[in-house]
C-alpha cells in the first residue's frame, strides 16, 4: 500500500535543479523487523524537509542510513546524480552530510570553539593556530545571527539547549554541510529557544544547505518546513510541498498511513486546486 506522493519526474520549478539528495527504494531490515521498505525520497537543496512518522515509523533508521551508521538491505542513495555508497559516518562526513542526534554529540567539558573544531583542528606550524581558530568559530555563529553566546571560550556544559543546538549547527556549517540531518531539535528547548532554533534552521536553507528534520512537533513542522515526508511502519506513504498538507492530513498519514478522503489531501496530485483540502 502505498499512496506515495512523490512526484516521478518533477514537473515546473521544482525539477529545475536535480535534488542534493535522492534515497531509491532504500530498505533495511534488522532479521526479521522490516524498518524500511523501498523508500523513495528527494532532499533538495536550499529547502528545510520534515521527516514525520510515529514511534517506529523507521525515522531514526533512515537517517542512520544517510549517516553511513547502518547500510541499507538494498535501495540506493544518490548523492548530486551520483549514486555513492555511505558505510562509515567518516564517508557521511567527506560528502558533506552532518547528522546531529537528540544528544547532540558534544563536549562538555571544551568551550565552544574546542567543540567546533573537535577532530579538525588548524594547525600553524604543528601548533594549534588558537586565534585563527577562534576568529573563524566567532564569525560563523556571528553569519549565523547566533548573538546570544556570551564568551565562544564558555564551557559547553554551561550553555542552554537552544545554544548547544546553534553550536552545533555552526560547527556544521564551518564544515561545509551539505545536507544538516536534526533529530529532534527542538525536542528539550522552550518556547524562545525553540524560536530561535527554528530561526537558525530557516538560515540554514537560506544559505543553500538542504535541511532534513525530525520533529514530532507539527507546530514547528509547520513554521519550518517547505516540505514533509511521512513514513509509516517503514513505508514512505506521503511525500510533497509543505502547502500540500494541514495538520489534521499530517495527522492521519502519521497514524494510519493513509487519507480517509484522498481527493482532498496532497494525493489530489500536481496542481491541485484545494491542495489543503478545506473545499467542500
Ligand atoms: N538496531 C536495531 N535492531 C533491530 N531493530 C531495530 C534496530 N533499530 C531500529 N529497529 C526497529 O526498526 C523500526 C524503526 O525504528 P526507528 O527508526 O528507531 O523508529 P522511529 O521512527 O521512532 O525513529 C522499529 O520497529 C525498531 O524496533
Ligand atoms: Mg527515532
Amino acid at each position: 500500500m502505498s499512496l506515495a506522493v512523490e512526484r516521478g519526474v518533477p514537473a515546473g520549478p521544482e525539477g529545475a535543479d536535480p535534488p542534493l539528495l535522492s534515497l531509491r527504494g532504500l530498505s533495511k531490515s534488522f532479521g526479521a523487523v522490516q524498518a524500511l521498505s523501498g523508500v523513495d525520497l528527494d532532499i533538495p537543496a536550499g529547502q528545510v524537509s520534515a521527516l514525520v512518522g510515529d514511534n517506529g515509523a523507521g525515522k531514526s533508521v533512515m537517517i542512520k542510513t544517510i549517516a553511513g551508521i547502518w547500510s541499507p538491505t538494498s535501495g540506493e542513495i544518490v548523492w548530486d546524480g551520483k549514486p555513492v555508497t555511505v558505510r562509515t559516518p567518516r564517508d557521511a562526513d567527506v560528502l558533506g552530510i552532518a547528522t546531529m542526534y537528540q544528544d547532540l554529540a558534544l563536549c562538555d567539558n571544551l568551550d565552544i570553539v574546542q567543540n567546533m573544531f573537535l577532530g579538525h583542528e588548524e594547525l600553524s606550524h604543528r601548533l594549534l593556530d588558537e586565534t585563527r581558530m577562534e576568529l573563524d568559530a566567532k564569525q560563523t555563529l556571528a553569519d549565523l545571527s547566533v548573538t546570544t553566546v556570551q564568551s565562544i571560550r564558555q564551557k559547553v556544559r554551561s550553555l542552554s539547549g537552544g545554544q548547544r543546538q546553534s553550536v552545533a549547527v555552526a560547527r556544521a556549517v564551518m564544515r561545509d554541510a551539505r545536507l544538516v540531518i536534526m533529530d529532534e531539535p527542538t525536542a528539550a528547548l522552550g518556547v524562545s529557544q525553540t524560536a530561535q532554533v527554528l530561526q537558525l534552521i530557516r538560515r540554514l536553507g537560506k544559505r543553500g544547505i538542504a535541511v532534513l528534520i525530525i520533529s514530532h512537533n507539527l507546530n514547528d513542522v509547520f513554521a519550518v518546513a517547505d516540505r514533509l515526508a511521512v513514513l509509516h511502519l517503514g513505508h514512505l506513504v506521503s511525500s510533497g510541498p509543505i502547502s500540500d498538507y494541514d495538520t489534521q492530513s499530517t495527522v492521519e498519514l502519521i497514524t494510519t498511513g493513509t487519507l480517509s478522503h484522498p481527493e482532498r489531501g496532497p494525493a489530489a496530485g500536481n496542481g491541485s486546486e484545494d491542495p489543503k483540502g478545506v473545499l467542500p
